[in-house]
């Protein structure tokens, strides 16, 4: 029989090796030839660009859906959902999933993708009945990890699960691309066995196992691949369209695609890569084998790499890599996919660049802790967790159950504040409460593609590649920060002299990430103690508790909620 493939260019493949930066007006010219493949369905919207679209490219998600499956009349529209969490970083109460995924219907999405990260399907139920209930295809998913505890049992009785839940398909879902052939053999033959669903395989190339583990697959019976035209393939993306469909032709498995039309979507994509050529790691690009040992999925090795430079210090890239197996092994070995990819790579980040392991925990490692993210798949290390929840007692229930329902508070608080156009603004706001009020109101801006503008723009790297470009400077007994920024090739130097240093302001408080200041905790005048909470940063997409490193009276304060604020910044002095 046929195997069927999914198209991921949309999403995955450029969420992979272009940090999510493809535009709508980057998709819209070759969607009709994209329709006329014959490809099962087009992944193009959920996991990361819903987030990208209003954080950087000033596009509304609802807009994009709505505009490309205009062009589709042959092809299933696929989202990658995740589960209570839908597109964001936290889970939202069952009245929230129930609007998302009926929006999400409604403007045209015919598959739901539906994952937990650590494969709990408690957290899965609501999304599933709602979308069953809705009418759309429910495709269940499996995290594909490895670990002493992830065993072909384990897996299927998951997919069991998962069918007696009224998934119509399952998906394997290898965002690390660990799956080697013969477990991919394995696994695929052991659910085929036990449960009468069609099974879809997904990888990424990043070990280089992925193409070789989809024909072990196609042997073992697997039903749909996922795959991504070629100038989108390969590195931390899918394995190519086209050499999948050409490996296959002449066999009884042949996907019956039109590799002609295929080639002539690759070169459109091939220009488009150019033009994005700017946000694409050469890191993403290569096969990495550490992924083997390290087991980072294909989207979040290019977002370390970003994170790291955003705060400076790509130069412990290496250390990080060594740091995350062992969080993660600390952490109970959660599959590495958002959101516990954030987890466990921010918390393995934040313990390098501290200096000192879990120093600063953020919020929600905090509460993958409690249980709130659902069971991890092993008992979290006894001495760990004392560091991360004291003395608290983790939570058994169904996260989402301790929820109040969210969606009328909410949508209250946008339309005071002038945000609400259609009913889909209600979600973004709620999805996205920092970053979505500037979006909705029309202050946002798309981020330039141009080098160089600002210092944390990611074209804005390789001028000062390995050169230190901030530096403290004394000028008559006062102390300056001073930036260099590469301008036409050339450098200049630029004085910042506003932002206060440290060593000028008695009981400093200084930032140690660069982020937003997300809410500042205290004003003026107030009296705090040592380890009081005194603001929270949102960094690397997490949210960050900064407490008082001494007791005082708050001074002055130099930043305000939603200020961006660097490294080593004076955020305010405490006396
Ligand atoms: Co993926």
């Amino acid at each position: 029989m046929k195997v069927k493939i999914t198209e991921t260019v949309l999403r995955d493949a450029h969420q992979s090796l272009i940090a999510t930066r493809m535009r709508t007006r980057n998709m819209i010219p070759i969607m009709d030839k994209l329709d006329q493949i014959g490809y099962y369905s087009l992944e193009m919207w959920g996991g990361a660009t819903f987030d990208t679209c209003i954080r950087y490219l000033n596009e509304d998600p609802w807009e994009r859906l709505r505009s490309l499956k205009k062009h589709m009349h042959n092809t299933y529209a696929q989202m990658l959902l995740r589960g209570q969490n839908l597109v964001g970083y936290r889970h939202y109460s069952d009245d929230v999933v129930e609007k998302f995924v009926q929006k999400a219907y409604e403007n045209g999405i015919d598959i739901f993708r539906i994952f937990d990260a650590v494969n709990d399907i408690r957290n899965m139920e609501k999304a599933i009945s709602v979308a069953k209930r809705e009418g759309a295809h429910v495709q269940g998913t499996i995290c594909y990890t490895i670990s002493p505890v992830h065993t072909v049992e384990k897996y299927v009785e998951l997919a069991r699960d998962l069918a007696e839940h009224d998934c119509d398909s399952l998906c394997i879902k290898d965002m690390a691309g660990l799956i080697s052939p013969h477990q991919a053999y394995v696994l695929v033959k052991a659910i085929k066995k036990e449960v009468n669903l069609p099974v879809d395989l997904h990888s990424h190339c990043t070990s280089g196992m992925a193409p070789m583990s989809y024909m072990a697959a196609c042997r073992a019976g697997v039903d749909i691949l996922d795959t991504a035209v070629s100038p989108l393939a390969w590195g931390t993306s899918q394995p190519p369209t086209e050499s999948i469909v050409a490996a296959l032709e002449e066999t009884k498995r042949a996907t019956g695609l039109d590799l002609q039309l295929i080639t002539e979507v690759a070169e459109y994509f091939k220009k488009i890569k150019e033009e994005l050529r700017c946000v694409l790691n050469p890191i993403s690009e290569q096969i990495d084998t550490n992924v083997l040992v390290y087991q980072i999925p294909g989207g979040m090795l290019s977002n370390l790499v970003s994170q790291l430079k955003e705060q400076n210090a790509l130069d412990k890239y290496n250390d990080v890599l060594k740091e995350m197996p062992r969080v993660r092994a600390e952490l109970g070995y959660p599959p590495l996919v958002t959101p516990t990819s954030q987890i466990v790579g921010t918390q393995a980040v934040l313990n390098v660049l501290m200096g000192e392991r879990y120093k600063v925990i953020p919020k929600e490692v905090k509460d993958y802790a409690r249980g709130l993210y659902g069971r991890p798949p092993h008992k979290i290390d006894e001495d760990i967790l004392v560091k991360l929840i004291q003395d608290e007692e983790p939570i058994t229930c169904r996260p989402a159950d301790l929820l109040e329902p969210e969606y009328e508070k909410m949508k209250a608080e946008a339309e005071k504040m002038g945000l609400v156009k259609k009913e889909e603004d209600i979600l973004t706001y709620i999805l996205y409460p920092a970053i979505a009020p500037a979006f909705l109101r029309g202050e946002s801006k798309e981020e330039e593609l141009v080098p160089i503008k600002t210092e944390s723009h990611p074209c804005a790297v390789s001028p000062s590649h390995g050169i230190p470009t901030e530096f403290r400077v004394e000028v008559d007994g006062d102390v300056f920060n001073v930036k260099v920024h590469p301008v036409d090739g050339s450098f200049v130097i630029r004085e910042e002299s506003d932002k206060p240093s440290a060593e000028s302001i008695p009981g400093a408080v200084t930032s140690h990430m660069q982020g937003m200041i997300l809410s500042i905790k205290v004003n003026v005048g107030d009296t705090v103690k040592e380890g009081d909470i005194i603001c929270v940063i949102e960094a690397m997409k997490m949210e960050n508790a900064i407490h008082s490193p001494h007791s005082g009276i708050v001074k002055e304060i130099f930043f305000s909620e939603g200020d961006s604020v660097s490294s080593g910044d004076v955020i305010m002095a405490i006396e």
